[in-house]
């Protein structure tokens, strides 16, 4: 087993990822119809790779369940780094405990819970049927190192990102698909939902939101709450969003291609569900400028929640290495963070509409009798 402490330490944001991560789980809903099914099978092993709390998890797995014979028996794996919310995952697991075990139909569960990090093996050799990645492949091994000149201007930093992030995002995904190919079994599948940018085809671009934050995060420095370098370390956020021609480009290496027949590479662009929640709530509040106000402002949280319960452990982990791992004023410092980017949300993006690019992938593992 690699070391995980030389590798990115990520996970979301304790208890509070589950119940914010709406357009994570609008992406996973967007994949269901892709997923495989197994009507002969007496058994079969499926692997959530990048796992988090669970709560997007369970549903595609049941998905699969259901398609088993009655009698079967399944092992599900959910994987994710050693920093994960493990008890919350428990906690998910447990209170579905009795639909994911498919009530009347005699399925017999495994379960497996794997701290590694899925740079990584994870299960052993062709032990897996079905490996799932959800909203999860956009997080990079090892953060790469940027030597920058401090008074570069702000578009040279975001170049240099993106061609260093870029650079080691298209290695990490063919290390990652040689691994889930040593543990998938030959004919199996693997099916992800990644979040990225828009096809070249297209000229809509991705926007997580994330502009407001950065307003805010800006404000906090002249505010004196941050100061300059640990911000510029947010900037450093070890995520790289594809396209799916950087997808293809990687699945199209021949070391990749000898091990994987591309079955499905789809973009789909994903709205957040509180986008349609705030137009459904606008169209019904007519001219009524108090609810038209107070839609947004639950539109703009929604988001931002969902921005802070997702990067915010990154973040902390930043601020305790420039503050002292003792300091404790981190909860409190994201939650003035999320009400100032609300602030600036309502005063300045007040039609910004929050959507992703995912692209969908599905890849058969190849093989002799496959
Ligand atoms: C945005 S969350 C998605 C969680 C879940 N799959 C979902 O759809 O809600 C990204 C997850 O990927 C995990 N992750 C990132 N890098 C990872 C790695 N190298 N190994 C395992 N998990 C990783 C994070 O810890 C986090 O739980």
């Amino acid at each position: 087993m690699d070391r995980p402490q030389g590798q990115t330490r990520i996970a979301m944001r304790e208890l509070l990822y589950n119940e914010h991560c709406l357009i994570q789980t609008a992406a996973m809903h967007a994949a269901l119809e892709m997923l495989p099914t197994f009507p002969e099978n007496k058994s079969l092993t499926i692997v959530d790779y990048g796992c988090g709390q669970g709560v997007n998890a369970i549903e595609p797995m049941e998905k699969i369940l259901s398609s088993l014979p009655n009698g079967a028996i399944a092992s599900l794996v959910f994987e994710d780094t050693p920093w994960n919310d493990w008890p919350t995952l428990v906690e998910t697991i447990y209170n579905k405990m009795h639909t994911i075990s498919q009530p009347g139909r005699n399925i017999q569960l495994f379960l497996n819970l794997v701290p590694v990090g899925f740079y990584d093996h994870v299960v052993p050799k062709k032990a897996a049927d079905v490996g799932l990645c959800w909203s999860s492949l956009n997080y990079l091994k090892v953060q790469p190192n940027l030597n920058l000149d401090p008074s570069a201007p702000p578009s040279e930093f975001i170049a240099a990102r993106r061609k260093a992030f870029a650079t080691a995002a298209h290695q990490d995904l063919i290390e990652f698909l040689k691994f889930r190919a040593s543990e998938i079994r030959e004919g199996g599948t693997f099916v992800a939902a990644v979040g990225g940018q828009k096809p070249d085809s297209n000229t809509r671009p991705t926007n997580t939101g994330m502009a407001p934050l950065q307003a805010a995060m800006l404000k906090l420095v002249r505010m004196g709450r941050l100061t300059a370098t640990e911000l510029a370390q947010f900037a450093l956020f070890p995520s790289h969003e594809r396209t799916p021609e950087e997808l293809q480009n990687a699945l199209a290496i021949p070391e990749v291609a000898d091990l994987w027949e591309v079955e499905t590479v789809e973009p789909k662009l994903i709205v957040h569900p509180a986008w349609e929640t705030y137009q459904k709530t606008l169209n019904m509040s007519g001219q009524n400028d108090v609810k038209q106000k107070e839609a947004l402002k639950n539109y703009a949280q929604a988001s931002l929640q969902n921005l802070v319960s997702s990067s915010g452990w990154f973040w902390l982990e930043v601020l305790k290495k420039s503050r002292g791992s003792h300091w404790i004023g981190g909860q409190d410092l994201l939650e003035e963070l999320t009400r100032v980017a609300v602030q600036e949300w309502v005063e300045n993006f007040e039609n910004m509409k929050v959507e992703i690019w995912y692209t969908y992938l599905r890849l058969k593992r190849k093989g002799a009798n496959a």
